[in-house]
């Protein structure tokens, strides 16, 4: 792998107690294009702008898949990252569905590696602190052919994260729009099913929500994600999943949360569940709590839901399930707790 290391970092510059999610990149990126059939030599390059044909094909038809995750430094200063080979394996599932080549495991993980090591000091210790590290690969060929495109560039990026407090969230259950449909991309980490939550979301931000809860796009009746994080529901002492499908992206997060729960002896289960029982339930007095899990937040709890206009809040609690979930996965993630899960994998060494 080349290196050319940034001879004027940026670091210096940075107020590490006051960042916004995503929107500082550190000194360096890692770069593999993809031409003439194969992958390229891979390089770690000054992080800098990109020169790009316009007729290139992810601007106009979308040929683009990304992937999410965060490394975290511990006390004595070493590097982790949380189940990286679920977000390869991933990142694959999308690039298939996308018809974009597989990128090499090898390159994958030498490159994390490499470019977490260079960019070290940029990963604060101390729980909440965290790294964002956003692989991605776009279809670079120029010409407007609507069609796979025949040269693509992968990509990792990094961005210096904090501690995230995403407050109780308010959400509106999705009445009309839909996030994914059976068929689609919903499971993909495709750019474009960001794009197209943006206008829905944005409605429900001026109406005061933070979040749509998605619904099935063929009924609108079942529950499905949460933003862009998945959601469980416990209702009667038990959390309820929506199953992975092709509408649902596969967390890691959630995948977590199933497993640390199976561990902690909580009932899950994992099934559709539908607007007319989580009002029943919350009517009843069984809907205990509500959240969203994700990489960025790790667990976001839900406050109210609203439905055609009529707003149900869920009961207050001191020590709520899901803040101790988030307690046992950020411990295990910033290295504080036994791994007892094999989820933590070292970066520097
Ligand atoms: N659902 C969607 C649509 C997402 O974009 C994400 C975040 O990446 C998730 C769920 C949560 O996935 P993970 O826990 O792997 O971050
Ligand atoms: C998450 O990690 O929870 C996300 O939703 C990632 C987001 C920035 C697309």
């Amino acid at each position: 792998m080349k290196v050319q290391i940034n001879k004027s970092s940026k670091i210096n510059s940075v107020d590490f107690n006051n960042l916004n999610f995503g929107e500082i990149c550190t000194d360096h990126m890692f770069v593999c294009d993809f031409t003439n059939g194969d992958w390229n030599e891979p390089k770690i390059l000054p992080y800098e702008s990109l020169k790009l044909d316009p007729s290139s094909s992810v601007f106009h038809y979308g040929q683009a898949v990304f992937e999410g995750m965060k490394a975290y430094k511990d006390d004595k200063g070493q590097t982790w990252l949380f189940r990286p080979e679920d977000n390869y394996n991933r990142l694959i599932s999308s690039s298939i569905r996308l018809s974009i080549p597989e990128f090499p495991k090898k390159y994958f993980f030498e490159g994390l590696k490499k470019l977490l090591q260079i960019d070290s000091n940029w990963i604060k210790p101390g729980k909440g602190n965290s790294l964002y590290v956003r692989p991605f690969v776009f279809a670079n060929t120029a010409g407007l052919s609507a069609s796979p495109s025949k040269s693509y560039k992968f990509m990792i990026i990094c961005s210096p994260a904090q501690s995230y407090y995403s407050g109780e969230t308010n959400v509106k259950i999705a009445e009309n729009y839909s996030r994914a449909a059976m068929g689609g991309v919903g499971f993909a980490k495709a750019a474009g099913n960001y794009a197209a939550q943006f206008y829905p979301t944005s409605l429900a931000l001026q109406e005061g929500y933070q979040q749509i809860i998605w619904t099935d796009s063929y009924s609108h009746k079942y529950i499905e994600e949460s933003g862009t994080m998945n959601i469980f529901v416990e209702i009667n002492n038990t959390l309820i999943t929506t199953p992975i499908s092709d509408t649902i992206l596969d967390g890691i997060t959630r995948k977590s949360v199933i497993e640390l729960c199976a561990y902690l002896k909580k009932n899950v289960e994992i099934r559709r569940l539908s607007i007319d029982e989580l009002i029943k339930s919350s009517s009843e007095g069984t809907l205990k709590e509500m959240f969203g899990c994700g990489t960025a937040v790790v667990i976001n709890p839900i406050k109210s839901f609203s439905y055609k206009n009529k707003k149900y809040v869920l009961p207050l609690l001191n020590n709520s399930f899901s803040s101790l979930l988030k307690e046992k996965i950020t411990s295990i993630q910033h290295n504080i707790s036994e791994d007892i899960f094999n989820w933590r994998y070292r970066v520097d060494s």
